[in-house]
């Protein structure tokens, strides 16, 4: 057995997601598992450089896990030569300057979405990056999650027919800060920092409606900022400048319409924090995280409204579950092994910075569509 080592500075994982999703269950799960297998028998084995702003922080993070090598030198380690990849899960509004510094010193990239925190900034990465002959990839995470698999295996064995419409529930309470700590860091809630839900969840909605239903062709948003005031992870009081609740509607190739929800102000009477709802000709099925159930045209009651009578039949219990009929791995573990496999054996990948500059756009034309009013046309993008 060959092992190919291949190192990997990481930024930005003191954070939720670069913890937690990226070093925990990714690169260190993929360690434990004994690194990631080509078939020529050669194994992968991803040595991460743990990139940090507090030396304390870095360290004690590193010790925790028993990771030799972390810096809070980004351009030093980035101009080690046995740093092949740089991965970055900071703050959106950090991310473009570390991720150009990264393709000037001819790394491979791997990050979060968004990309940038406008498209001109996401466009102009991915047009570095090709110039310097990089490799790129962007989280897409939600395509590999168990309940979306499913949908999508139910959409390539033709289940719908002709796909309709779908309709997305997405969100949970995210409280306020002042008598509960609130869920998610305070800067997704001012728009100077990067945050709002747009610019959070759009870039998802756009690469799930891309891949499993087709292009998005038009974008119409209402957004509001129900919650005005919060409180910071210091105690603070700050006024929301960012949306905290968006309504879309998404014109799709083909002639599907695509309605998605998506709101931080919200409590939950769903079975998972996101459902996708997608009607065919032929059947029905309702998506979420892990699970999918399904509702065949054969099987369709024939309700008769009539509001004097109490509900006759239980709608929820007409529905079957779709079996896993496979095991699933953890969605960005997956994602990160097929990263590597394309980085070090060629192997097919799409979730390039252009892709990953298709869901800024979408963010962005969102945002402008609520501003103006009016519904707006997603044009193409080309590098
Ligand atoms: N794929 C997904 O489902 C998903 C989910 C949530 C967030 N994200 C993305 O991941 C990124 C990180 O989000 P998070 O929720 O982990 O954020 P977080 O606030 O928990 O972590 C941010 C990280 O960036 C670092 N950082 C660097 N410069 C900073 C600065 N100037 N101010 C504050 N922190 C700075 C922090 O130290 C920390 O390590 C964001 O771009 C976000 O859009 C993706």
């Amino acid at each position: 057995m060959t092992r190919r080592t291949i190192g990997i500075a990481m930024n930005g994982v003191t954070g939720r997601m670069g913890y937690r999703q990226h070093l925990v269950r990714s690169i260190l799960a993929i360690r434990e598992q004994g690194g990631v297998p080509l078939a020529d028998g050669t194994v992968i084995w991803p040595e991460p450089v743990l990139i940090g702003r507090n030396e304390s922080k870095i360290r004690a993070l590193a010790e925790r896990h028993g990771i030799e090598q972390w810096s809070t030198d980004l351009a030093g380690t980035l101009a080690r030569e046995d740093i092949e990849i740089y991965f970055d899960a900071q703050v959106t509004s950090a991310r473009e300057k570390s991720v150009r510094a990264a393709i000037d010193a001819g790394k491979h990239i791997y990050c979060e979405k968004p990309t940038a925190v406008d498209l001109d900034g996401a466009l102009e990465l991915a047009r570095h990056a090709r110039a310097a002959g990089v490799r790129t990839g962007v989280v897409q995470d939600k395509l590999f999650l168990p309940g979306l698999l499913k949908l999508k295996r139910l959409i390539d064995g033709g289940f719908f027919g002709r796909i309709l419409s779908v309709r997305g529930e997405f969100g949970y309470w995210v409280f306020e800060g002042d008598w509960q700590e609130a869920q998610r860091p305070s800067w997704n809630y001012r728009s100077e920092d990067g945050g709002g839900i747009v610019v959070d969840m759009f870039p998802h909605w756009e690469y799930v409606l891309h891949t499993l239903f087709g292009r998005v062709n038009s974008v119409q948003a209402l957004t509001a900022t129900h919650i005005p005031q919060r409180v910071d992870e210091n105690g603070h009081t700050y006024q929301a400048t960012a949306d905290d609740a968006a309504y879309g509607i998404f014109e799709l190739s083909g002639g599907i319409i695509a309605q998605i929800n998506s709101s931080w102000t919200t409590r939950v009477d769903r079975d998972e924090l996101v459902e996708f709802h997608v009607d065919g000709t032929e059947g029905s099925a309702v998506a979420g995280l892990r699970n999918c159930r399904v509702q065949h045209r054969s099987l369709t009651p024939k309700p008769v409204w009539n509001p004097d009578l109490p509900v006759t039949e239980s709608f929820r219990e007409q529905w079957s579950q779709v079996p896993d009929n496979d095991t699933f791995d953890n969605g960005f573990k997956a994602q990160w092994e097929l990263f590597l496999k394309h980085v070090v054996a060629d192997e097919p990948w799409s979730w390039d910075l252009l892709a990953g500059a298709r869901g800024v756009q979408l963010a962005e034309l969102g945002l402008r569509s609520a501003r103006e009013g009016r519904r707006l046309d997603v044009p193409e993008l080309t590098l």
